[in-house]
């Protein structure tokens, strides 16, 4: 275990987050240390409890502690998440039995910080959801700024429009405060957002990939694939999109394992927290060359060597 990336996870657990859990969990090259929630596609209970339930299919060879954290922004009341991409439970309405596993009594916020305390400089935090639980702990303990490996998010959108708003992407928008206290924190950080998530499609070849590799005996897995990638090609295709999944946060875990998947850009990221159109919306000075920077920006993505991998690391 000991060459491994230690990770924590944060999610708001829909399907990408599950999709982003199971990659991870899976990877060889990865030691998820812990798995925080959030409140976003889903509430925090519904997004913790799915989060147990998706570690339940996947059976992990190890201990993978889960911390329930923020049910709402830091400053303003929680939005309404988007059913129609996720379902009303966060995974397509789909049947996992109940769970005999817990969360632990620990807050997010707290797990986060006693998590980097004791892997100094050693740990990548994954965000896959709002910012709210890493705001939360920067709070608590400013400290822990400058002991964090990188952090690396899926969240905002640079040179493309916005996912929920014409500006603003999904995980920014839903606290941007949040994300504002982050990206003036000084953590390393690596922004996934839409500018190369919104190229990384799954579709029906890539699913039957899947299909044909994984082993039978993971029987379990291969009816929930089933179930939330016909979910989702089903709710692109009803936007009149086409049939895929947008890969937002396995984007992100693979960006983590090997930075290569993309080219970046050094940015000094400003988040909108006020404007009545723009709130939520990632803005960096473009007009000029870039003196100071706070975020490395995915610009460009090789999708289908990232989903390749994707494929390879979950039929395991
Ligand atoms: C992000 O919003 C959520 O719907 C997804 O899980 C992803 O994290 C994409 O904007
Ligand atoms: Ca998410």
């Amino acid at each position: 275990m000991q060459n491994k990336k230690k990770i924590i996870l944060d999610v708001d657990t829909g399907i990408d987050d599950a999709l982003a859990i199971i990659y991870a969990v899976k990877s060889d090259d990865i030691l998820v240390e812990g798995i925080t929630t959030g409140f976003g596609n889903v509430d925090v209970k519904q997004a913790t409890e799915n989060t147990l339930k998706v570690l339940d299919l996947i059976n992990p060879s190890y201990e993978i502690p889960v911390s329930a954290g923020a049910d709402k922004p830091l400053f303003r009341p929680r939005r309404e998440p988007s059913v129609a991409i996720h379902g009303h439970d966060g995974l397509g309405e789909y049947p996992l039995p109940a769970t005999k596993r817990y969360p632990v009594e620990q807050h997010a916020s707290d797990f986060i910080i006693k998590k980097i305390h004791e892997n100094l400089h050693n740990i990548t935090l994954v965000f896959t959801g709002r910012l709210t639980n890493l705001a939360i702990a920067l709070a608590k303990d400013p400290s822990i700024a400058s002991k964090v490996e990188r952090l690396v998010l899926m969240g905002g959108a640079l040179h493309v429009p916005g996912n929920v708003t014409e500006v603003a992407e999904a995980n920014i928008h839903g606290d941007p405060e949040a994300a504002h206290r982050v990206f003036e924190s000084g953590i390393p950080i690596t922004m996934v957002g839409l500018d190369v998530t919104s190229k990384t499609k799954f579709g029906e070849e890539h699913f039957g990939q899947v299909m044909e590799q994984l082993p039978v005996d993971q029987q379990g897995l291969r009816d929930f694939f089933d179930h939330i990638f016909q979910f989702s090609f089903n709710a692109s295709d009803q936007l009149n999109e086409g049939r895929f999944r947008l890969m937002h946060d396995p984007l992100a875990v693979g960006v983590a394992i090997d930075p290569n998947y993309v080219k970046t850009k050094d940015f000094y990221i400003y988040i909108e927290t006020r404007g009545a159109l723009s709130s939520g919306a990632t803005l960096a000075d473009l007009r000029t060359p870039q003196t100071k920077t706070n975020a490395s920006v995915c610009i460009k993505v090789n999708d289908e060597l990232f989903l390749q991998h994707y494929i390879d690391t979950i039929v395991k």
